[in-house]
């Protein structure tokens, strides 16, 4: 007789405030893959890209609740009704919950547009983090992949890498060079923290 190993694929939770094209590489990355698959999609705002992408994708998707999120269990209960394995935040801009850090410690991990802990906190996100580094006239960016924890921006390092800031460069172009780097490397690291 063979026995053939049956193993059930690990479920991925993305939070995402914007336009989610982070999310549709993590989608597509994982589409066929045997080892997980985006099972959830949360976002802190109706009229996000991400609920687009989470239709076309038919992922469920949930809007958060903002007296829910920052008091009680129910997001950390939804979690766990999902069995989600790690809890993507793709340019998700509200910061976790303490309640939601603890149940899911070192299962939540964060994508930010610069070599962190510079241009981090609270309200850096997109082009203002871009428009920090040109006024500091700073010759290098990049990104950092890092665990989460209660403060912005702030837990262990991942991956950080790194781009080149050219003279004339503009928050546009910095903003293109920042997202390839995102859509190349996000996919490959929630697959090594997941395998
Ligand atoms: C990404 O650039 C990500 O690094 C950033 O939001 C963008 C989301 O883009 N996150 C932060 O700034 C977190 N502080 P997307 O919606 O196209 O994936």
């Amino acid at each position: 007789m063979q026995l053939i190993k049956q193993t059930s694929l690990k479920n991925i939770a993305i939070f995402a405030s914007g336009a989610g094209t982070n999310a549709q590489k993590i989608i597509d990355h994982f589409r066929n893959s045997a080892l997980a698959k985006v099972s959830l999609i949360v976002s802190n705002k109706a009229e996000a890209g991400i609920f687009k992408i989470a239709e076309k994708e038919q992922i469920p998707a949930v809007l958060i609740d903002k007296e829910q999120f920052f008091r009680g269990d129910t997001y950390v209960k939804l979690l766990q009704d999902h069995h989600i394995d790690l809890v993507v935040l793709a340019g998700f801009l509200w910061k976790v919950p303490a309640n939601l850090v603890q149940a899911f410690e070192g299962r939540i991990i964060n994508i930010h547009p610069a070599l962190l802990p510079k241009y981090g906190g609270k309200g850096m996100y997109g082009h203002f983090v871009h428009e920090a580094v040109l006024a500091a006239g700073d010759t290098e960016s990049g990104i950092t992949i890092h665990f989460v924890n209660e403060k912005y921006d702030d837990g262990g390092v991942i991956l950080q890498e790194r781009c080149a800031v050219l003279p004339g460069d503009t928050a546009d172009v910095l903003a293109k060079k920042i997202q390839a780097l995102e859509h190349h490397w996000f996919p490959l690291i929630v697959e090594r923290l997941l395998s």
